[in-house]
C-alpha cells in the first residue's frame, strides 16, 4: 500500500503537537529528538529567523539537513523573499514548509513555485505548503492565495523568540479564519502555547498546535510532551 500523503497524515492524526526545536537543548539534540519520537511526537518544528524578517537569527537548510529523523520536518520560514531558498529546504527534507504572507510581494509565486517541488525524502509524501499570518496580518490575505495552499498558520505571538504570551485577540482570528479557510485547509496555530493554556487551545479546533518552550523547558521536556499528549488523548 502506498504510504500516505503528509497532507493526509496530518488530516488523520488531528489536533497533534509540532514541537518547536528552538529551545532544545542543541547539545544533545540526538537524545532530544529519540525522547520525542518514544514519546509519540509526529512532527518537529523548526523556526528559520533571518535577522532581517524578524530581528533574531536561528539556523537554514544545512542544519535541518543534518538532523537524521523519522519526524516529519516541519519548516517555519521567517525569512524575507523565501522564493530562492525553498529548493534548499526541501532537500532538507522539509515535509512541511511554511511561507509567511508578509515575507515577499511575490508570495504567491512562490506558493506556486512549491507547489511543483518534490518531497526529497519519499516523493509520494508530497510537500505541505502552508502560509503563516502575523498577529497584525488581516485574514483575507490568505483569499486570493486559497487555492495554492494546504495551511494556514495563524501566529499567536509576534515572530521572532520562544516563550512569548499567548495574544488573546488570536481566539477570534482563530473562528474567523475557520470560516474562511473551510475544510479544505488545515489550520495551525503557533506561538504563546503553555501548559497552563494547552488545553484549552486544543479545544479551539485546530489541526495542528506549535509548542515550543511548553516542551523544551530546560528542565524536564519528557514529562511535559506526556503532558501535553494525555490532554489530546481525552
Ligand atoms: C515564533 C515562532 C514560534 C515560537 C514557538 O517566532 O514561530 O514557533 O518559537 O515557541 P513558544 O511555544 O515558546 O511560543
Ligand atoms: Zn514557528
Amino acid at each position: 500500500m502506498p504510504s500516505p500523503s503528509v497532507l493526509e497524515q496530518l488530516r488523520l492524526q488531528a489536533p497533534q503537537i509540532s514541537v518547536g526545536m528552538l529551545t532544545a537543548d542543541w547539545m544533545a539534540l540526538g537524545s532530544e529528538l529519540k525522547l520525542l519520537e518514544n514519546a509519540g511526537v509526529k512532527l518537529l518544528h523548526f523556526d528559520v529567523m533571518d535577522g532581517s524578517f524578524c530581528p533574531m537569527l536561528t539556523f537554514g537548510a544545512p542544519v535541518i539537513a543534518a538532523l537524521k529523523t523519522p519526524l516529519l520536518k516541519d519548516v517555519h520560514l521567517m525569512i524575507d523573499e523565501p522564493l530562492g531558498k525553498l529548493e534548499s529546504f526541501v532537500a532538507a527534507g522539509a515535509d512541511i514548509i511554511t511561507l509567511h504572507a508578509e515575507s515577499s510581494p511575490h508570495i504567491h509565486r512562490a506558493l506556486q513555485a512549491l507547489g511543483k517541488m518534490t518531497n526529497a525524502n519519499d516523493p509520494a509524501r508530497g510537500i505541505v505548503r502552508g502560509l503563516a499570518l502575523n498577529p497584525g496580518t488581516p485574514l483575507c490575505a490568505i483569499e486570493p492565495l486559497l487555492d495554492q495552499l494546504d495551511l494556514v498558520v495563524l501566529l499567536a505571538v509576534n515572530p521572532g523568540w520562544g516563550g512569548q504570551k499567548f495574544i488573546p485577540a488570536t481566539r477570534d482570528r482563530l473562528s474567523r479564519l475557520k470560516e474562511m479557510a473551510g475544510e479544505k485547509i488545515l489550520i495551525d496555530l503557533d506561538g504563546g502555547v503553555t501548559r497552563d493554556n494547552f488545553a484549552e487551545i486544543a479545544q479551539l479546533g485546530v489541526d495542528v498546535i506549535v509548542t515550543g518552550s511548553a516542551v523544551f523547558d530546560g528542565k524536564a521536556p519528557a514529562a511535559n510532551v506526556r503532558f501535553l499528549l494525555d490532554i489530546l488523548k481525552k
